[in-house]
């Protein structure tokens, strides 16, 4: 990783661009807020486009002023919004005669709109999707600095993304509320959390609550475990059990559950389902009555928690003076409690996952927490 102490000469950009590409999160618009205010601040024009990828294919692009981004720190999603469908390279232009979606490459279109209004360089705000479709820009010259964001907290290079603590605020909260129905009615209650492929918000949320048991995609559970831990409760006195389950959480030699594919998106597919599955299977094999809950997109959305506002604005300072010292093509990251930064390409189309010798793990099994394994 680079820190901020590898200084180059300082470079004379003049305007800049700044997108949200992907699944909103809280803290985007504090990153936005950042850019603005710093660039605004050192003579830099900044022009925000619309909608991520899709406003730059559309010439959906409007310079920002200070006025813009004020009062905008504590707002939830994204001033200039969002989209997590649209990729330039391969964008569906209709139909053929046999029904088949044609796709073109926009790339060049893309290019053109910046070239025009002289855009020299991007801040991409997005994760790992968002920084692949970034690629084509910097080959043809335009510097693209990556900002990490995502709830899921699952971007390569970084050890933390914005919108992560914020998820885990609602995901614990959640937790947490359901703790006392789940106790009056002597129920089993599976909570069903977001994060793709990785666990990282089921688990911080699941022992920030002191979840019974924690699901978690890296780690394969065993039906049969579950419900033992949950009779083993009922016949202790303590007769509820509370299951934090990540959407991607799956049964070994299963598969997870799939909630839709969307054919146009950089990542197809969306997960979703099995806390509705584990209910099911846990009140049938225990006949103790069970119910789920699916939080869904109430993980990404309202004012960002003070430790996102915080993140996301130094990420948004960062970037802007990894372009002012003409670094090119550098996604800021947060290695060791140390800001820094690493080739944006190195992020792409990668996923940090929870290692299953991870701490939390370890600290989950020394209070007794079942992972399900
Ligand atoms: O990547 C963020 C995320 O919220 C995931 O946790 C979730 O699986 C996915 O996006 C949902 O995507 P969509 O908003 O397209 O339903």
């Amino acid at each position: 990783m680079a820190t901020i102490n590898d200084r180059v000469p300082v470079s004379n950009i003049k305007r800049i661009g700044v997108l949200t590409g992907g699944g909103d999160c809280p803290g985007l618009n504090a990153v936005i807020r950042a850019v603005v205010k710093d660039a605004i601040n050192n003579g830099i024009e900044v022009f925000g486009i619309e909608d991520g990828f899709l406003g730059l294919i559309e010439d959906r692009i409007k310079q920002l002023h200070i006025d813009d981004v004020s009062n905008i720190l504590t707002m939830g999603g994204t001033i200039l919004g969002s989209n997590n469908k649209s990729d330039p390279r391969r964008y569906p232009m209709g139909t053929d005669d046999e029904g088949n979606t044609i796709f073109r490459d926009l790339t060049d279109v893309c290019i053109t709109h910046l070239k025009i209004r002289k855009i020299e360089a991007l801040i991409v705000i997005g994760g790992d999707g968002t920084m692949s479709v970034a690629e084509p820009y910097a080959a043809a010259g335009i510097n693209c600095i990556g900002v990490p964001k995502t709830i899921d907290n699952d971007l390569h290079g970084t050890d933390i993304t914005f919108g992560f603590q914020s998820a885990v605020h609602v995901a614990t909260e959640a937790l947490d509320r359901v703790h006392s129905t789940a106790a009056s009615h002597h129920r089993v209650m599976v909570v069903e959390i977001m994060g793709r492929n990785a666990g990282w918000i089921t688990l911080h949320a699941g022992l920030a609550s002191g979840a019974d048991v924690i699901l978690i995609p890296e780690i394969e559970f065993d039906l049969d475990v579950i419900c033992e831990q949950c009779i083993k409760r009922s016949q202790r006195g303590k007769r509820f059990t509370i299951i934090a389950a990540a959407e991607g959480a799956k049964p070994k030699d299963g598969e997870q559950i799939v909630d839709r594919v969307i054919e146009n998106s950089p990542e197809a597919i969306r997960l979703g389902g099995i806390a509705k599955w584990l209910a099911d299977q846990i009140e049938q094999r225990t006949e103790i009555e069970s119910r789920y809950v699916v939080l869904g997109h109430t993980q990404r959305g309202g004012t960002p928690v003070a430790g996102d506002r915080v993140l996301a604005t130094q990420f948004g300072h960062h970037a802007m003076e990894l372009l002012k010292m003409g670094k090119e093509n550098r996604l800021v990251v947060m290695q060791g409690g140390e800001l820094g930064d690493v080739d944006i390409q190195s992020a792409a189309n990668k996923q940090r996952l929870v290692p299953t010798d991870h701490p939390l793990i370890a600290a989950g099994r020394s209070v007794y927490t079942c992972f399900g394994d």
